[in-house]
């Protein structure tokens, strides 16, 4: 082989990695990998079609690495639980609802939910700095006042919250799945 040749060899096997390197691996099966690991993490919660679409959502997400999906997902979380606050806000406005759900409402509105945006916002911050496990401590807090706006509607009162919250759930356990898979293995 005369050196030019040799030069040309090494240049195309040097090529791809190149290209891996600036643009990252898309991998083709990574969103269906993650909502399958989800599903299974999450068992009955979470409809895989659900995941899918709610990672899909965002045209850039086929081209998303493990890092950019987790971020994805605490966005989505973010903006649900921001349209659950003014979801109730607006139920709380309109009136239609009997005084035993707005009483619920109000409790839901002032006390579970007052503070999921910040709340989610900090789990954001944490994941952006690389602390995994704060951020599924911020998720799991998150979570936690969905639990309680939803216990307070035990006893046969039907929450009109029921489906959003679902929704919410999905979110979360999606988020939680992807921060997991964000944080590295010790050994
Ligand atoms: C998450 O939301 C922030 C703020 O809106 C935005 O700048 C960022 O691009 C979003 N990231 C992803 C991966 O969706």
């Amino acid at each position: 082989m005369n050196p030019l040749c040799f030069s040309w060899v090494f240049i195309l096997l040097l090529l791809p990695t190149t290209f891996h390197g600036v643009h990252g691996a898309a991998d083709p099966n990574l969103i269906s990998n993650v909502c399958k690991k989800s599903v299974a993490d999450h068992h009955g919660q979470l409809k895989y079609d659900f995941c899918i679409s709610s990672l899909k959502a965002d045209p850039k997400s086929n081209t998303y690495d493990i890092f950019d999906l987790g971020y994805l997902s605490l966005n989505n979380t973010l903006k649900k639980g921001i349209s659950i606050k003014s979801y109730i806000q607006h139920l709380l406005k309109d009136g239609k609802q009997s005084p035993d759900v707005m009483v619920r409402l109000k409790e839901c509105a002032g006390r579970d939910y007052w503070h999921v945006d910040i709340t989610m916002e900090g789990g954001i911050e944490a994941f952006l700095s690389a602390d995994y496990p704060t951020a599924g401590i911020y998720v799991d807090v998150v979570s936690s006042y969905k639990k309680t706006c939803q216990s307070r509607f035990d006893g046969g009162i039907i929450s009109p919250l029921t489906k959003i919250e679902n929704e919410f759930g999905q979110l979360i356990s999606i988020a939680f799945t992807l921060t997991d898979m964000n944080t590295p293995i010790d050994d």
